[in-house]
């Protein structure tokens, strides 16, 4: 396998976790590269199911190297957490796990600014994941976050640390929010950077000579295309590049050693949080999908908004990543659907449009233009070759393909590692 960039085409949990540790089969490095416990990717391996935020979803195979990039906002307590439950679990992380110096820290300061930003916005709000990462990010751009590499020297992190912690307490409290309890805060961060100081390498020198000593690298996004801080449906987006040109800036590895991208869609759509989904489905049929597909946040175990697959919001996607191949997971979810419905065009206030547009205002009123296709209403699960699909299965993927002018190359009919075939 080439260096490959994996993302997701839609507004995340499209079950880039479950292809990620199909691929790291053959992987030598994994590495996160962007986003941060905000992420919630799901592996099932055998009975056991595990739910990765901030350690790359190829710790569960025992090959594979994995590092936190330095495009990663990291909260030191979560990660922390993280692999104490991974290792509880019998996973060996801490021989395998590296973390960039580079990557920015995540403090309960950023935790409550999320939570303040939300309730200030109101009626409005993003509906976060209330990690911090908005805030953490705000920080990296305004010059002033704390990095990894502050892990391997307490006292210039304590200083730097309380100097943040009093700055924002101040805010906190013209806010109207409690006051942060900066020694009890402190006496946490300073228990868990000794347990990940050890973890702390410069991940550029390692991703860089594994690159060129032959062995593979596969970038692991987090959230979803149009979750993308520029190319998102702005403002109801994260707060990083999620697309695969974040790989090199937040992995560390120029372009021209990244070799392959996939993208990862579901067959229907889904989004968590608020913002404009233009084929969201508010009716029994939407539910249906949520109950199926349970469709419940891996992180805040919120309700995912369900929705018929979106070909203009994939085939943009695909091309801004230049995903030259999909992976498609979870068409067995559709599998009682009678009658499928695929989104070709927008109509916005009576002119039809291909192409996603920009402005929130005019995805907000995108009204679907549908085709329609029959459903092939018998169980896919089981099935492991693309001959065994039933006809309409396959009319249907084939159909998705050419919309999204993206060939398949992988799909999913289940959660486990082996409902996966080569397309
Ligand atoms: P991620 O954030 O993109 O990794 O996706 P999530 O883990 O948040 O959500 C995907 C969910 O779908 C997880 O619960 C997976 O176990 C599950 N899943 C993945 N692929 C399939 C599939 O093909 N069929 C079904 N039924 N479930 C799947
Ligand atoms: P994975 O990697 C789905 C959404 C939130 C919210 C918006 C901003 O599991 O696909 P944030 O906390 O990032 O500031 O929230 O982004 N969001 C996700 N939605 N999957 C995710 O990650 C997400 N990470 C963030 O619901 O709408
Ligand atoms: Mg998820």
């Amino acid at each position: 396998m080439a260096n490959t960039v994996l993302v997701g085409l839609q507004w995340g949990d499209e079950g880039k976790g479950k292809i990620i540790d199909v691929l790291t089969e053959r992987a030598d490095v994994v590495v996160r590269f962007q986003g941060g416990n905000n992420a919630g990717h799901t592996v099932k391996v055998g009975e056991q199911q595990f739910v990765l935020h901030l350690v790359p979803s190829g710790i569960l195979r025992e090959r594979s190297l994995c590092i936190i990039g330095n495009g990663v906002v990291v909260d030191p307590l979560a990660l922390d957490q993280e692999i104490a439950e991974l290792e509880g679990k019998g996973i060996d992380v801490r021989s395998r796990l590296h973390l960039s110096s580079r990557a920015q820290l995540v403090f309960c300061y950023h935790r409550q600014m999320d939570g303040l930003f939300e309730r200030k916005l109101g009626e409005n709000k993003i509906g976060t994941t209330k990690r911090g990462i908005g805030p953490a990010y705000a920080d990296k751009v305004n010059r002033v976050g704390i990095r990894a590499a502050a892990l391997l020297h307490p006292a210039r992190f304590e200083a730097r640390f309380r100097a943040q912690a009093g700055f924002y307490n101040r805010l906190l409290s013209e806010g109207g929010e409690a006051p942060l309890d900066v020694d009890a805060e402190w006496g946490r961060l300073a228990a868990a950077a000794d347990r990940l100081a050890p973890l702390v390498k410069d991940t550029v020198l390692m991703v860089n000579q594994a690159s060129r000593a032959g062995r593979e690298i596969l970038f692991e996004g987090a959230q979803g295309t149009w979750l993308d801080v520029d190319y998102g449906t702005y403002p109801f987006v994260t707060s990083s590049n999620t697309t695969a040109g974040a790989a090199c800036t937040g992995g560390g590895l120029a372009p021209s050693r990244i070799e392959r991208v996939i993208g990862v869609a579901k067959a229907y759509t889904t989004r968590v949080g608020s913002g404009p989904f233009p084929t969201e489905l508010t009716d029994d049929t939407g539910d249906e999908l949520r109950r199926v597909g349970s469709e419940f946040g891996a992180t805040t175990g919120r309700p995912r908004r369900c929705g018929w697959f979106d070909a203009v919001a994939t085939r943009y996607a695909a091309m801004l990543n230049g995903a030259d191949e999909m992976a498609v997971t979870k068409l067995d979810v559709l599998d009682d659907v009678r009658t499928l419905r695929i989104c070709t065009a927008y109509s916005i206030d009576g002119v039809v449009t291909h192409e996603m547009p920009a402005d929130i205002e005019d995805i907000t009123r995108a009204v679907p233009v549908y085709e329609e296709m029959p459903g092939w209403r018998q169980p896919t699960s089981g099935v492991r070759c693309r001959r065994d699909l039933p006809a309409a299965a396959l009319r249907y993927l084939e159909r998705l393909a050419e919309l999204a002018q993206c060939r398949i190359s992988l799909l999913s009919i289940g959660p486990k590692r082996e409902q996966t075939f080569t397309f």
